[in-house]
């Protein structure tokens, strides 16, 4: 079936190379002429593991291609999907400025019957306007054409979005026309294996399933922040607490692991235009509103607790394991570690970091800063130290040799925001240790 994306970044770039993976012929439109070209050259300009290979492959076999023309998009798919970005707006809702945008261009260049997706994390309602702003434009030209615009979210997670895409857990699609209903169905066909994970729906809980979705993972790993604060204080290991819990399949073990904080592109975004959502229709969302506040304190922890121990910072050198939101992905959005180095610069402390994949990332962010020094190796990192703090658990951190890093830090103490090290071993090690949620 011919397919056409627009915009090239995270999610459409993954629908585009996964549609066509499947033997669809798929044009990506993207307005950026330099992410075009260099997608032409066979490069890809973000960090996933998988997708280089994927999209050389398909471009190689004629089924990916690239454009920056519009008209030439509009006139290439049966579907055209809406995969731009939707930045948060000063008050923390969806800026659906890009969404809109497209809309409008396929209503200029459409001659034909087209499906409109949405594939952009958008507030609920945002299906009527695609259809207004579209609608609007055809009549101003005077040309009474057939559309339809379905809701389709992505669930991908960064670092196994492919594998996310091809083997989903469920497809969600919201539209009101049983026969478009049918199209996504074939479109979806390939990865709809096993039994059926297509979830149809109506256009605005196929909305609103986005945000929830979410919104209850951002809120299981708030709960487990609030245990854990709560196990400081009480003298119990959240760890124990959390497989004591997880083991209860109602629960279940995933996302409840404490940490200093969940960041990335989507939960604090999402978490924060639900709010603006409930507000905007004079509903409390007193849940939410906590699970962002609890975050909030959350990212300042491996902070306060450094403070708790050195009393002043100004001085040090911190080690920083981690600045990618999580591991496999070089994304610093929102990352709990930019939240600890910009508190430590603060301080008039120094970091040394180390990220596998995400220093280019820091150095764009940053630039060259007399504070930050970013190191090659982990070990590199820790010399000199006078704290390791490791933000990302990333698989490189999880076994090192832990007496070359006490011989070559200043002072053997260890602040674990992931809660990755056995806090026994690290005392056998001779290292002052310090995790979330556990008795020191
Ligand atoms: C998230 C969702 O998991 C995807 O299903 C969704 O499609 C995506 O957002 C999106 O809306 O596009 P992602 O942001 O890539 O995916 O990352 P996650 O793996 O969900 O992790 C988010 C954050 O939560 C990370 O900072 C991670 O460290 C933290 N986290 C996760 C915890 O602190 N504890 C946990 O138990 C799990």
């Amino acid at each position: 079936m011919k397919v056409t994306i627009f915009g090239s970044g995270y999610v459409g770039l993954v629908t585009g190379a996964c549609l066509a993976e499947v033997g669809n012929d798929v044009l990506c439109v993207d307005v950026d002429e330099r992410k075009i070209d260099l997608l032409k050259a066979g490069g890809v300009p973000i960090y996933e593991p998988g997708l280089e290979e994927m999209v050389r492959k398909n471009t190689a076999a004629g089924r990916l291609s690239f454009t920056t023309d519009v008209a030439a998009g509009v006139a290439h798919g049966l579907f055209q999907f809406i995969a731009v970005g939707t930045p948060p707006d000063e008050d923390g809702s969806a800026d659906l400025q890009y969404v809109l945008a497209v809309a409008r261009s396929i209503g200029e260049h459409m001659e034909d019957y087209r499906i409109v997706v949405d594939k952009s994390t958008v507030p609920v309602g945002t299906a009527d306007k695609v259809r207004q702003a579209l609608a609007g434009v055809l009549e101003s030209r005077g040309r009474n054409l057939e559309f339809d615009v379905v809701s389709n979210p992505e669930f991908l997670k960064e670092g196994a979005a492919i594998d996310d895409f091809m083997r989903p857990d469920r497809i969600v699609v919201g539209t009101d026309n049983p026969r478009t209903a049918e199209l996504l169905r074939v479109l979806y066909g390939p990865f709809n294996r096993n039994h059926d994970r297509l979830v149809m729906m109506d256009i605005r809980s196929a909305e609103l399933t986005k945000y929830a979705a979410n919104a209850m993972l951002a809120t299981k790993i708030s709960f487990m922040n609030e245990m854990s604060a709560l196990a400081e204080k009480l003298g119990a290991d959240v760890e124990a607490v959390r497989r004591g819990i997880g083991a209860d399949p109602r629960i279940g073990y995933h996302f409840i692991y404490p940490g200093c904080g969940y960041g990335g592109s989507c939960f604090p975004k999402d978490v924060k235009a639900l709010i603006h959502t409930g507000r905007s229709v004079g509903h409390a969302p007193a849940v939410l509103e906590a699970v962002e506040a609890v975050n909030d304190r959350q990212k300042a922890v491996l902070h306060d607790k450094l403070k708790a121990h050195f009393g002043d910072l100004a001085g040090r050198t911190i080690a920083v394991w981690g600045l990618a939101f999580k591991p496999n992905t070089d994304d610093m959005r929102e990352a709990p570690s930019r939240v600890l180095m910009e508190a430590l610069w603060a301080d008039g402390a120094t970091v040394r970091a180390h990220d596998p994949v995400a220093m280019e990332e820091c150095e764009r962010i940053y630039g060259e800063r007399p504070d930050l020094v970013l190191c090659a190796t982990p070990e590199e990192a820790a010399e000199g130290a006078d704290a390791l703090a490791l933000v990302t658990e990333w698989n490189l951190f999880r076994s090192p040799d832990f007496q070359a890093l006490r011989e070559i830090m200043k002072s053997p103490v260890v602040f674990d925001g992931r809660n990755v090290y056995d806090p026994q071993r690290m005392a056998d090690e001779g290292f002052i240790y310090h995790a979330i949620g556990r008795p020191e």
